[in-house]
């Protein structure tokens, strides 16, 4: 039997986010639909942006960018613009909370691309409901919500299947990622800074908004789904 060597993925060494062994090929795919999407001078916003790591992977692919980055944390956004001002055509970015996106002064008009990495989780699910029903306001006809996060396993009955990617991920990557070995405490992991939806839950909450949509990546439970505003 031959060996599967692992993807060539291109993984940037100063990632912030650990122990995510599928997050380097996940987002690659995510950036390539971005910068398939986007010509430049295009405006692209990266909802909880953090040290712009995603943004900068779309950046780096299509020059001149008008990039909105959103996140709570200052810290964060000094990185993000460190690392994107050099990269891009116009940088906003604006320190405030996803729970009230409505409030927040949100330059430029419409945007022809949406993107938000591993932030949703930290969401009510009602506060992730606005979230994207600004989201489709604020894209322009054609625009394309690129949302990759991890999705609830809600089939106790599946569960094993689950672990048994999990440890897969382990023999392949050599690493894990954020996991549980029961569902019992899978449902406790559950809290206020890891409230999963369900993926049957986004798909309705996209299509409420009119936006088509649909998976277009999924690795276990960590799902990339594409919404468009037609
Ligand atoms: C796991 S990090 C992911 C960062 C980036 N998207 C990436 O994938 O590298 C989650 C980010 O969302 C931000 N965030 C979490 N809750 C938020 C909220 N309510 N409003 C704005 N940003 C938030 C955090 O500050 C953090 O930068």
């Amino acid at each position: 039997m031959t060996t599967h060597p692992r993807a060539d993925i291109p993984v940037l060494a100063d990632d912030p986010v650990k122990n995510h062994p599928t997050r380097g090929e996940q987002l690659d795919i995510l950036a390539s639909l971005a910068a398939d999407l986007l010509k430049p001078g295009d405006s692209l916003i990266d909802l909880g942006v953090g040290v712009g790591y995603v943004a900068r992977m779309i950046a780096a692919r299509v020059p001149g960018l008008e990039l909105t980055g959103i996140d709570l944390k200052p810290a964060s956004l000094a990185g993000a613009r460190a690392c994107l001002a050099p990269l891009v055509g116009k940088l906003s970015l604006v320190e405030g909370d996803l729970n009230a996106l409505d409030s927040l002064a949100v330059p430029g008009g419409k945007f022809r691309c949406a993107v938000s990495v591993l932030t949703f989780h930290d969401l009510p699910d009602d506060a992730k409901r606005r979230a994207i029903a600004w989201i489709a306001r604020h894209l322009q006809p054609g625009g394309v919500f690129l949302f990759l996060d991890r999705v609830r396993l809600d089939e106790a009955a599946l569960f094993p299947l689950q672990v048994s990617l999990w440890n897969r991920m382990i023999r392949v990557y050599g690493e894990s990622m954020r996991r549980a070995d029961t569902y019992e405490e899978y449902l406790a992991d559950l809290t206020a800074t890891n409230q999963v939806a369900r993926f049957a839950d986004y798909l309705s909450w996209f299509a409420a908004e009119g936006l088509a949509a649909d998976c277009i990546h999924r690795h276990g439970n960590i799902a990339l789904f594409g919404a468009a505003k037609t």
